[in-house]
């Protein structure tokens, strides 16, 4: 079997639908494994364009076998309305199949999520869909997975055992009117009548696949900076973002993952709070956000943007074990006189060249740059392999080389599929 984990290597939105949708031409199989509908992949096919938030990217190739694995939080209406819109564009969606593992986004963990974030004195800016509080019950045992929500006996006695506490919160803590089983059990019946037939054992399938040494792609969503383990802590999601999380939240074992694509842009972006020492609050970082187009696919929040973070690209390779790097949206440097990437990090009169485990050390980092020629005349929008970018450009692609000890094997130069190279096999 030959897979690839396809991991975001920053704070998110590197890309990586696109890339996902690259691969999947070569692959059997395409499995999310964690996040839920805080992530928006954009994939362009020829002049359409696709959001996704759920569904994987392969969903695109009508023969590919698409998963939903046991690590991903699902919001039914949001994955019922995905799946209508794909239909309604003339897509496929036969080959998805949906874990019955995974946990399920409940009215009530929209409404904590965005009462508690209101509540919060250092707002972490998470989107808003529930889930964190999802993941929270998942982890307090708590939890309502797939295979129960389209059980309607087994639902009514979950919320029954569950419901009364979540109550007590919302009335006793934030003065929310809660939910009554009936409601709920009106909303979520029907949706999961329709989910139903979608629904299945995705361990078994995902292991088939790999006895049968079948391509697969497993893609991630966010990145590994706001992993809830390695990412900048409390600022981050509430799931494994980085590479480790593809074997538990596709019940795959480790033995049977290789390759690991780290997908990473040309410079950097965040959304939400949380520290970020080479962001640009001045005219370059609003230049590479309307040139790169930086707002948000799920909430439509402008992205923060800043200089590329060699330090802590360095420190995301090692904690997913990087194989390979894809860079990501090198076009939006076309034009800049000179170019900046972070080498290291000032903090206390003492220069750092790892990445700080505490966030409220990395918020005062400041950046040491190592300053590079940009290619101000040249541009990269109609590269096809890496000697047909200018010279500048490739020695940026070099430095960042050099400094992570990973080959860039990728290189995406704009929205479409074909504004991409590869410089090495990958699946
Ligand atoms: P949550 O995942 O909605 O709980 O949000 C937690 C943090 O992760 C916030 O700072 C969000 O902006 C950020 N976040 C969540 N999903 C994504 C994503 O897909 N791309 C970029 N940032 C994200």
């Amino acid at each position: 079997m030959s897979s690839v984990i396809i991991v975001g290597a920053q704070w998110g939105d590197e890309g990586k639908g696109k890339i996902t949708d690259l691969l999947a031409r070569d692959a059997d199989m395409v499995v999310r494994y964690q996040g839920g509908n805080n992530a928006g992949h954009t994939v362009v096919v020829g002049s359409d364009t696709f959001k996704l938030h759920l569904i994987p990217s392969g969903i695109l190739y009508a023969d590919k076998q698409c998963i939903i694995g046991n690590g991903v939080v699902i919001d039914p209406e949001v994955l019922l309305a995905e799946l209508d819109s794909l239909r309604a564009r003339g897509i496929s969606v036969d080959n998805l199949r949906i874990s019955e593992r995974a946990h399920v986004i409940m009215p009530y963990h929209r409404v904590l999520d965005q009462l508690e974030e209101a509540s919060r004195e250092a707002k972490i800016g998470t989107t808003g869909r529930g889930i964190g509080p999802c993941y929270v019950d998942k982890v307090a045992r708590t939890g309502i997975r797939i295979g129960e929500l389209v059980e309607p006996e087994l639902l009514k006695s979950r919320l029954q055992e569950i419901l009364p506490a979540k109550n007590r919160l919302l009335r006793g803590v934030y003065q929310h009117e809660g939910f009554a089983l009936e409601h709920i059990l009106n909303t979520c019946l029907p949706l999961a009548e329709r989910l139903k037939p979608l629904v299945g054992d995705t361990t078994a399938l995902v292991n088939q696949a790999v006895a049968q040494g079948a391509k697969i792609i497993f893609e991630g969503a966010q990145g590994t900076l706001l992993d809830i383990d390695h990412g900048t802590y409390p600022f981050v999601t509430s799931s494994s973002a980085s590479s480790g999380g593809a074997a538990i939240g596709a019940g795959v074992p480790v033995t049977k993952l290789n390759n690991v694509l780290g997908v990473a842009k040309a410079y950097c972006t965040r959304v939400g709070e949380g520290p970020f020492p080479t962001e640009l609050k001045d005219a370059l970082g609003e230049r590479i956000r309307e040139r790169g187009r930086e707002f948000g696919t799920t909430t439509g929040r402008p992205r923060r943007c800043g200089w590329l973070d060699a330090v802590a690209l360095k420190y995301s390779t090692e904690v997913n074990g990087l194989t390979g790097l894809a860079l990501t949206l090198l076009d939006v440097l076309d034009g800049f006189e000179t170019v900046k990437i972070c080498v290291g990090y000032k903090y206390k009169g003492k220069v750092l060249e790892r990445m700080p485990a505490q966030a409220h050390v990395l918020g005062e980092c400041i950046p040491v740059y190592r300053e590079l020629p940009g290619w101000p005349e040249g541009s990269t929008r109609q590269a096809s392999c890496f000697d047909d970018l200018p010279v500048q450009a490739q020695d940026y692609i070099k430095f960042i080389e050099d400094f992570t000890g990973v080959p860039i094997v990728l290189v995406s130069v704009g929205p479409a599929r074909n504004q991409t190279f590869q410089r090495a096999p990958i699946l």
